[in-house]
């Protein structure tokens, strides 16, 4: 396996690997890999032979105050984990590499962007479609695999690539979980075990709205309120718990559809966490009972 840090090195990698008549994919992720970053390179090896991972703590899409100084960076166990599940490359660049001196140009996003995490975080997907747009154009790849726990990111990713006419196959991989339904992220590390056994909530909460809504309830403030209610008893702070169209993220009809998607973000002491379910779509994060 070949660990790259430069830009022009990684396109010619990727280059020669195309040359070679292999269908490369792309695994985009900020490091710190766990399970779910894993699932992705499963899912995208069975569709590519040559798979390259990033791992790239992305400048512009943290806000002033989040927490781009302090994410966890583990390198060397990533390019372990990668070696050992098949990937061909890993590309590492240094911050200069994909911001150098002089650059200003971003990808500006829209509607899409525009709810949820959107509302909290002003800057954050215009720096993601940024910084996916220059891995994207370095790699060339056929595929990009990405999670559905971060499913407005996925939705956003789309949409660029659909108006930017990519042509790059977007992925969307179903979200690992741990065993007791907490949803993996690379933020988990900073949860205290209080922090965490609250933020169990949230898959609780989950779990409980895919049970109404797969029992026929259409309401949707029948399934947003016990939702709400239940994370605001156990967060620190809740950013949202809401309904939307699980395609635009658009309001939902007054009585909703065949599919919808529930998404969550609160704050467990400073940690925020994300989850989500496509009611219609996704069981319960949580066994009955659990
Ligand atoms: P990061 O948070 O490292 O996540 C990288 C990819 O892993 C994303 O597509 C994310 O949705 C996926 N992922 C994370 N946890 C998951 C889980 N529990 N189950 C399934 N997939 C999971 O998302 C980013 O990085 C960045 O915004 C990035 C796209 C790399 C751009 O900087």
């Amino acid at each position: 396996m070949q660990l790259v840090r430069e830009p022009e090195a990684y396109r010619r990698a990727c280059d020669a690997a195309r040359a070679a008549g292999h269908r490369v994919a792309i695994v985009p992720t900020m490091g710190a890999l766990h399970a779910g970053h894993m699932a992705l390179v499963e899912a995208a090896r069975a569709r590519a032979d040559w798979v390259a991972l990033s791992v790239f703590v992305n400048p512009t899409q943290f806000g002033p105050n989040e927490d781009f100084e302090r994410y966890p960076r583990t390198l060397e166990a990533d390019v372990a984990r990668c070696e050992a599940a098949g990937v061909a490359l890993v590309y590492a660049p240094p911050r200069e590499a994909m911001y150098p001196a002089g650059e200003e140009t971003r990808v500006r996003v829209g509607a899409t962007a525009a709810p949820l995490c959107g509302r909290f975080r002003p800057v954050h997907f215009e720096g993601v479609t940024t910084v996916v747009a220059k891995l994207f154009a370095l790699t060339g790849p056929c595929l990009a695999a990405f999670g559905r726990k971060d499913y407005q990111q996925l939705r956003v990713i789309t949409r660029m690539t659909t108006d930017l006419f990519l042509p790059v196959e977007i992925l969307g991989v179903p979200i690992v979980r741990e065993p007791d339904g907490l949803a993996l992220s690379s933020r988990n590390a900073y949860l205290s075990a209080d922090d965490r056994a609250r933020g169990l909530s949230i898959a609780r909460a989950l779990s409980a709205a895919v049970r109404r809504f797969d029992a026929g309830e259409r309401d949707p403030e029948a399934i947003v309120r016990p939702a709400l209610a239940a994370v605001r008893a156990a967060a620190s702070s809740v950013d949202y718990v809401e309904l939307v169209d699980a395609d635009t993220l658009a309001p939902p009809p007054a009585r909703l559809g065949a599919r919808v998607l529930l998404a969550v973000a609160a704050r467990f002491g400073a940690t925020r966490l994300i989850d989500n379910v496509v009611l219609g779509e996704d069981g319960p994060p949580l066994a009955a009972g659990a």
